[in-house]
């Protein structure tokens, strides 16, 4: 027996090979039963897959990098719940492809910022950050008010969204143009915006 244990102390390469192993074991039975558990797996209550139009925001969001200075995810410690409200939890998330949690924050988090602000405070912040937060260093996006979006793709990424598991019916997909053409991308961005976390009460 501990013939054979020298062989693993004083042979470095089958250490490393081994303890790799192990650690794996460790990492696996901490993280599988995650994907069969209902609290990370099953949508909250109320949870419905983002309208036509706020989905276009949520592109829109992606594609400006707002997620690069802002994040999604309110951890559960004090300083956080005081300021932004209840921690994130993973059933809000689960129609979301890809997630934007986030790691890196220049600005607050967004994860419960719906219905914090009036529309009209986000179309003037967005236009210019200054005007309302004389000391902000966000950049201004002042061309969303002039994209108009016409809808063509909007079905499509519902479909795509069905594939992976969001429950968007045919009548979803089938209104998705209609209700999309003619917005701004504003519209759409602040949509997105004003439903971000509702459904777990804020608190203030
Ligand atoms: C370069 C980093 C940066 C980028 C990119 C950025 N922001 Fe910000 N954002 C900030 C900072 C800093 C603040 C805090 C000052 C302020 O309110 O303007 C802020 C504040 C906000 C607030 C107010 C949050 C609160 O709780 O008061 C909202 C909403 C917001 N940003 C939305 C957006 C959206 C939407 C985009 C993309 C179109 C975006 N931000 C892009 C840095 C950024």
């Amino acid at each position: 027996m501990s013939n054979k244990h020298a062989i693993i102390e004083k042979n470095i390469g089958l250490m490393i090979v081994l303890i790799i192993v192990a650690i794996s074991f460790g990492g696996l039975a901490q993280i599988v039963p995650l994907f069969f558990s209902e609290e990370t797996t099953e949508p909250i209550d109320g949870l419905m897959p983002l309208p036509a139009l706020a989905l276009e925001g949520r592109d829109i969001y992606i594609r400006e990098g707002c997620h690069v200075c802002h994040t999604q995810m309110i951890r559960p410690f004090r300083s956080e719940t005081e300021r932004y409200g209840h921690y994130s939890v993973a059933g809000e998330h689960v129609y979301e492809h890809p997630f934007l949690w986030g790691s890196k924050r220049t600005g607050p988090d967004l994860a419960r910022v719906g219905q914090r602000y009036s529309d009209g405070w986000h179309r003037v912040h967005l236009n210019n950050p200054r005007d309302v937060v004389p000391e902000s260093n966000m950049p201004a996006f002042p061309w969303l008010f002039e994209n108009t979006l016409d809808g063509a793709e909007t079905g499509k990424k519902m479909r795509a969204l069905r594939a992976v598991g969001v429950p968007y019916t045919d009548i979803d997909i089938e209104g998705a143009k209609a209700a999309v053409q003619g917005s701004t991308e504003m519209d759409a961005l602040v949509i997105y915006l004003q439903q971000l976390g509702t459904l777990i009460q804020q608190k203030r």
